[in-house]
């Protein structure tokens, strides 16, 4: 069994690699190899998920044309937004939004890997035996069952691959803006969720730790 020490010591690095991980949009030239993304996936799907159902595909796109033409594909979905609103009178939001949102929707530009995190439908035993015939809940809150056991892989990635020296960044502004012009270009499956993306590489810039809320303003304790 182990000492209490080391469970100490175990506890101390693990909430260092969830401390140091931040968002990370700058990355070297330096490749990812296959065997890198093989294991922090290895990690992803160790996380929970709803009766097991393990509602989670990757797409890890290393091709750089490829993350080009996604960047590309999300600077004219944004750009038809902003031409949508000024058509609308709104025209300060219009250029805002490709000003201020544009690179945060693109930030993965420089990235060596893309990796597409997709929820896949939630299907169970429960569902179909009983969930389903009694109209438990509406189709959507199945679709948000998926999305949440989605996030937890995702998490488990990117805390994965901190700890081995990648950097990562969760970015859904692509997905907001240009989810259906990326499922048509990487041919992925119609019934699946495109959840996040996530920017995987080796980092080029190491940024301070943000701000959190303090533990008090979100934590209530019932006794
Ligand atoms: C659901 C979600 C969507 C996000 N979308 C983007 C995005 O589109 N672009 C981006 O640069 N960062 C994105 N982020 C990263 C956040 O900006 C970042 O997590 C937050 O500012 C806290 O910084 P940290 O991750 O470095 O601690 C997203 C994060 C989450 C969880």
């Amino acid at each position: 069994m182990e000492t209490s020490i080391d469970s100490q010591l175990d506890y101390q690095k693990f909430k260092q690699i969830v401390l140091d991980r931040r968002s990370i949009r700058k990355f070297t030239e330096q490749p990812v190899s296959i065997e890198d993304i093989r294991e922090i996936i290895d990690c992803a799907r160790y996380a929970p998920s709803d009766t097991n159902s393990q509602t989670w595909q990757f797409v890890a796109v290393r091709n750089k044309d490829k993350i080009k033409a996604i960047e590309e594909m999300t600077w004219e979905q944004l750009r038809q937004r902003a031409a949508d609103a000024e058509a609308r009178g709104l025209s300060r939001e219009g250029r805002l939004l490709v000003k201020s949102f544009g690179p945060y929707a693109t930030a993965f530009s420089d990235a060596p890997v893309l990796i597409v995190c997709l929820a896949t439908p939630y299907a169970s035993k429960f569902r179909d035996k009983i969930f389903d015939p009694i109209g438990l809940v509406e189709d959507h809150v199945w679709a948000e069952e998926g999305i949440k056991s989605s996030c937890l892989a995702s998490q488990n990635l990117m805390l994965a691959a901190h700890a081995r020296g990648l950097a990562t960044c969760p970015m859904t502004g692509p997905v907001l803006l240009a989810a259906e012009q990326l499922r048509a270009y990487l041919d992925l499956p119609a019934d699946s969720q495109i959840n996040m993306v996530i920017a995987l590489g080796y980092p080029s810039e190491q940024p301070g730790r943000l701000a959190r809320k303090e533990i008090d303003e979100i934590l209530t304790i019932i006794d």
